[in-house]
């Protein structure tokens, strides 16, 4: 809450519309998207292949553009949220560099803002994800599970105030994924970034995420907006509780009807 009693704003989108135009055809990406959230919390974007959500988080980190319509996260246009460094991404492929070792892959966002990397918070960060061991590994020598944990860690380096994750766990067996669940929203609490993850998982999204925002596909529209009123810290014994199933069998019902 600002001073004023009004809760700052976290993600703010209104009308935000993507067209692909190919030689056959125009493809309706993205179409009249409005959502809100307040600052610090998470977010997640729920639908199924090809609705545009990778599409929607893109163009919040001013890696595409639209085709009409406006966002800010966190007060920040964003050209601005990119040029200033002021969030982290982590996508499915996690893009880590092979030739760097782990703690010079979680490093990197230092270089690319060229700032000084802050040794001591990158030290920091490998022990949050569990991987001061791996410190001089290279990326080939991990695990799937550990080099998404390289790139949440990466993501997190600059301390951003606005975190965007793409699938950032789909490749994982339920196992890690869900321990990795628990480890994220240990690591969003702490930073209180402003959120945004794209995921197929409805679990995943109903255990993480303040708001979830169901998509449908061509053209990419959000269904709703579900409000996760459950307390935090979650834990994964709520995963069975009745409260949790009735916000998955909704999820689950907007997505597949
Ligand atoms: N650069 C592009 N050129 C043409 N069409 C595109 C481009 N990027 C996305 N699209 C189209 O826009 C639509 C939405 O794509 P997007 O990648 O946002 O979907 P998604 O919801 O992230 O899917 P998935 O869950 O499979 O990752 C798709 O029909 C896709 O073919
Ligand atoms: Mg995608």
């Amino acid at each position: 809450m600002t001073a004023s009693g009004m809760t700052a704003s976290g993600v703010h989108i209104r009308g935000l519309t993507r067209h692909f135009a190919t030689r056959r055809e125009t493809v309706v990406a993205v179409d009249g998207v409005d959502l809100d959230t307040p600052r610090g919390s998470f977010l997640s974007l729920l639908g199924p292949s090809g609705c545009g959500k990778s599409t929607v988080l893109r163009m919040l980190a001013g890696l595409d553009t639209p085709t009409s319509g406006e966002a800010t996260v966190n007060d920040l246009a964003p050209a601005a949220l990119r040029r200033t460094h002021a969030y982290g991404i982590a996508f499915q492929d996690h893009a880590l560099l092979p030739w760097r070792t782990v703690e010079r892959n979680i490093a990197f966002p230092f270089e690319i803002a060229g700032l000084p990397v802050d040794k001591e918070w990158v030290t920091e960060l490998l022990h949050l994800v569990r991987l001061e061991q791996f410190a001089k590994a290279r990326p080939w020598q991990l695990s799937g599970g550990m080099r998404q944990r390289v790139a949440i860690a990466r993501a997190l380096a600059l301390r951003p105030g606005v975190l965007f994750l793409d699938e950032p766990f789909g490749a994982l067996d339920d196992v890690t994924r869900q321990r990795l669940n628990v480890e994220l929203q240990r690591l969003w609490s702490e930073q209180q970034a402003t959120t945004v993850m794209v995921t197929h998982g409805v679990q995943e999204a109903v255990f993480l995420s303040d708001k979830v925002a169901v998509m449908s596909p061509r053209p990419g529209r959000i269904k709703e907006v579900i409000d996760i009123d459950l307390p935090r810290p979650r834990t994964l014994e709520m995963t069975t509780s009745p409260e949790f199933h009735s916000y998955v069998d909704r999820a689950s019902a907007l997505l597949f009807h």
